[in-house]
């Protein structure tokens, strides 16, 4: 016959056991004494032993006591893990993800997206792509689940997490005659007309005391607000440009654009996972994160 018993008496069971009294137990559980009692009579007629036993003034878990208590506990373990699982899933599967990325990790932003996508196909995902000042803007005013960008500035109210090196390198047009010089002298820099990003660009910055610390004074040519646009610029002829390595991958495959030998290049800057240290992330943008720190380096 099998047994007829409920999750609720395992747990009255468990806490006797654990008290060695149905005095404490019946407390734990805001129980009258004989209501506890009274459920643990109730599992000892289905399993048809006695579960405790009375020496003096104190009980004591029988045979068949131990054996139950060894399988409650299995069952209770089991549940708490359903139950991690279950709302790990009701919290990804029905979320939504609110992210934004500098400009220049746009690339492979999106392809991390995409891949999360794949894993979770009905979490609704907005994606914001715009320059450092506004990413930091976003921070402040906690709009954002989560932020992909260049280190953000020290000792702020903000959690970073580095998960990926972004060089940045000089780019010309592939039959620039600089393409083939080894170790080009930053010097030679001087007087050359450079494509930019838009001031509150983390590049821009970048490059900015690149310039400053080679007492290099920082003309910059044409201004523009997308890394695209820039590599189009350089590849017309209208001049060089410092970019991410990540904007590159397909220029430099089909020999459009090259890189330059410069000394001292590359810059060597890393992307971070931020958010507000004092924010407390939805389990979508906790796996959102996870899966960044884990994944990026295979994107
Ligand atoms: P950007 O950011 O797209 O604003 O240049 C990249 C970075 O911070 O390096």
């Amino acid at each position: 016959m099998a047994l007829n018993i409920t999750i609720r008496q395992l747990k009255i069971f468990q806490a006797v056991a654990r008290y060695n009294g149905f005095t404490r137990a019946a407390e734990e559980l805001y129980l009258t004494q004989p209501a506890v009692s009274m459920q643990v009579k109730q599992l000892e007629v289905q399993v048809g032993l006695p579960l405790f036993e009375q020496v003096g003034k104190k009980i004591f878990l029988t045979e068949a006591g131990r054996e139950m208590l060894h399988y409650a506990k299995q069952i209770s373990g089991h549940l708490s893990e359903a139950e991690a699982v279950f709302s790990a899933l009701k919290g990804i599967q029905r979320g939504s993800l609110d992210i934004s990325v500098a400009s220049t990790a746009n690339n492979f932003g999106t392809k991390l997206l995409a891949a999360f996508s794949r894993e979770h196909p009905s979490v609704t995902i907005k994606l914001d792509v715009t320059n450092r000042e506004t990413l930091l803007k976003q921070l402040a005013d906690n709009e954002k689940d989560l932020v992909i960008m260049g280190k953000p500035p020290e000792n702020s109210e903000l959690e970073a997490t580095p998960f990926l090196d972004n060089p940045l390198v000089v780019i010309a047009p592939s039959n620039h005659p600089w393409v083939k010089e080894k170790k080009i002298d930053p010097e030679r820099l001087r007087d050359r007309t450079f494509v930019v990003r838009e001031r509150g660009s983390g590049t821009r910055m970048l490059m900015e005391r690149f310039f400053e610390s080679h007492d290099i004074p920082f003309e910059p040519g044409m201004e523009m607000t997308s890394n695209e646009a820039i590599k189009q610029a350089v590849e017309a002829g209208l001049g060089l440009a410092v970019v991410s390595i990540h904007t590159l991958a397909l220029e430099l495959e089909t020999a459009r654009l090259a890189m330059l030998d410069v000394i001292d290049f590359p810059i060597m800057r890393h992307w971070y996972v931020v958010h507000p240290r004092s924010k407390r992330l939805s389990p979508v943008a906790q796996a959102f994160r996870e899966f960044v720190l884990t994944h990026a380096s295979d994107i």
